[in-house]
């Protein structure tokens, strides 16, 4: 093996599994929010699963669900790159995206936000916990109910770095 240092600031893409999702969440003014965000992982399984989200304190989907308890996780498809990208270049804070980006979208069923037609599932997550750690939020949710079309985990999109995204090519 030949290996060469990354710098420390890059170092995280090392073992960024990048499982994208959208995060959906409802402000407390009623207002449905939908962020993506690729810094997402499994926390637990039994007795139900938890998940953790790493979100900057700054956004709106962070804001609404410290507020509300609840948010749900839908996992787009590559066909959702141009959702993914829209609603990952502006903020809640400023418009309503679902409005603005006429995304077609139906409700969660134990929590209160709207999923994102054509997603290849989504998770509806109770809020456990949030630890700061400077301008990151990690958020801890679990899982109250989940739904998705069957091999899931084949559409979904794995979203490193910017330029660099993949979806899976085979289970071993
Ligand atoms: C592909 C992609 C992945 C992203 N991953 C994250 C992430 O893991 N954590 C995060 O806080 N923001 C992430 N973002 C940025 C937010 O989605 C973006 O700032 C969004 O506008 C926040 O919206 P909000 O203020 O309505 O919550 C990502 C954006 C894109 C396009």
């Amino acid at each position: 093996m030949r290996y060469a240092e990354i710098p420390v600031s890059d170092a995280y893409e090392l073992q960024n599994a990048g499982g994208l999702v959208l995060v959906c969440t409802r402000g407390p003014d009623g207002r449905y929010d939908v962020a993506p965000v690729a810094w997402c992982c499994p926390l637990d399984y039994s007795p139900a699963s938890k998940l953790i989200l790493v979100l900057d304190t700054g956004h709106r989907t962070y804001a609404d669900l410290s507020d509300s308890g609840e948010f749900a996780v839908a996992l787009p498809t590559k066909g959702q790159m141009d959702l993914v990208a829209r609603a990952g270049s502006m903020s809640g804070h400023d418009a309503d995206k679902y409005a603005e980006l006429g995304i077609p979208a139906f409700p969660a069923r134990e929590v209160d936000a709207r999923i994102p037609e054509g997603v290849a599932g989504w998770l509806e997550c109770r809020l456990s916990r949030i630890v700061v750690e400077g301008t990151s939020g990690v958020v801890m949710g679990e899982v109250l109910r989940a739904e998705a079309v069957p091999d899931a985990w084949k559409l979904r999109v794995h979203y490193v770095r910017e330029g660099l995204r993949f979806t899976p090519g085979e289970s071993f």
